[in-house]
């Protein structure tokens, strides 16, 4: 549905990423731009090979990012947190200014995830020297144990994890990371003011369908995995809602073009270079455009205890068409949109 006088351009407060990867190396040098483009900071995800677990890692890998995009752009570290974490490796880098929050991978959940938290009773101690300092904890929230349905790995993880941290950790920042369940929007929607959750615009978009289209999609395959249609349907209520505690986080998450089409293809969405026009094309099917802003440049900032940006942003209706591949690394990458054509066109 379009919205009856639906403006032609929309100037938004800049916008920021709660949730992307940027990579490292070559893929990095070619994907951070895409990101900075659009958005005036981003939350980092950590899970590099080998992860981003110390204050010296993050801070020397941001150099490398700031390297990549040139000034202008502020990326935002996060810890990798691991079995052996030491809360005053996290009190130290968040006290400096390095680390923003820390991110909870449980071991196998996703991509360079092995490393990860095998027992959230584990890491009591850094949770409670985060909770007093502040410092947000980041959940990919899906259990691992392959007795779980893998559609059912995100729910499950709320009854399993999330009800005891939400409960054990009153005063601690939690955002639920990516959500992809109507159950994760109305644990949100129903918990107190310290949890909010990051919607990514595939999650938006796509429902499990997408991944089975006429033969196998490697290019809709990510984690947590797209489910049913009614839970797309729940998302949208919520990323369209005006509840400030659901808000942008893009999970941006290049892979070489061959590394997705394989036999064993990795998880992850390249939505960087359109993130914008996603996520506005959502907006206006929900005839909420007017919502965009809250949801792009306003509530991540707010939860996370930062200013909102202070410049503006424009898009633009125009015919915005997503090339089939983009270069990158030496290799191509799939961007999510590959091949249609995109109603707006961010416009700086
Ligand atoms: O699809 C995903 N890709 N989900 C994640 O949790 C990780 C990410 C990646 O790093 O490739
Ligand atoms: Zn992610």
């Amino acid at each position: 549905m379009t919205e009856p006088n639906a403006p032609d351009r929309l100037v938004l407060r800049r916008p920021d990423d709660w949730h992307v990867h940027l990579r490292d190396g070559a893929m990095l040098a070619d994907v951070a731009r895409h990101t900075a483009r659009q958005f005036a900071r981003a939350i980092v995800m950590p899970n590099l090979k080998p992860p981003v677990t110390t204050v010296a890692a993050a801070a020397a890998y941001r150099e490398r990012i700031v390297a990549a995009t040139g000034p202008g752009f502020t990326p935002l570290m996060t810890c990798y947190l691991h079995d052996g974490i030491a809360p005053d490796e996290l009190v130290r880098g968040h006290g400096e200014g390095v680390f923003t929050a820390a991110k909870l991978y449980p071991a196998h959940a996703t991509t360079n995830s092995a490393a990860g938290v095998t027992d959230v009773r584990h890491i009591t101690a850094a949770l409670e020297a985060m909770q007093r300092i502040g410092m947000p904890l980041l959940l990919h929230g899906e259990v691992t144990d392959h007795g779980t349905d893998i559609f059912d790995r995100e729910a499950a993880f709320i009854d399993r994890v999330l009800i005891g941290l939400v409960r054990d950790f009153p005063a601690l920042k939690i955002v639920f990371e990516h959500i992809t369940t109507y159950e994760a929007v109305a644990f949100v929607e129903a918990g107190p003011a310290t949890i909010a959750a990051t919607i990514t615009p595939h999650h938006l978009l796509i429902n499990r369908n997408a991944m089975f289209e006429g033969g196998i999609r490697p290019h809709a395959y990510c984690l947590p995995v797209a489910k049913r249609e009614t839970h797309r349907l729940a998302l949208r209520r919520a990323a369209t809602s005006g509840n400030p505690k659901f808000f942008l986080g893009t999970d941006s998450a290049p892979h070489a073009v061959g590394d997705k089409e394989s036999a064993c293809g990795c998880a992850g969405i390249f939505n960087a270079p359109f993130a914008l026009e996603s996520y506005a094309r959502v907006f206006e099917e929900e005839g909420v455009l007017d919502r965009l802003q809250g949801f792009a440049s306003e509530f991540g900032p707010d939860f996370y205890g930062l200013p909102r940006n202070a410049d503006f942003i424009t898009l633009e209706r125009a015919a915005s068409p997503v090339p089939a591949r983009i270069a990158a690394a030496g290799t191509e990458v799939v961007p999510f949109h590959a091949g249609e054509t995109l109603g707006w066109r961010f416009a700086g």
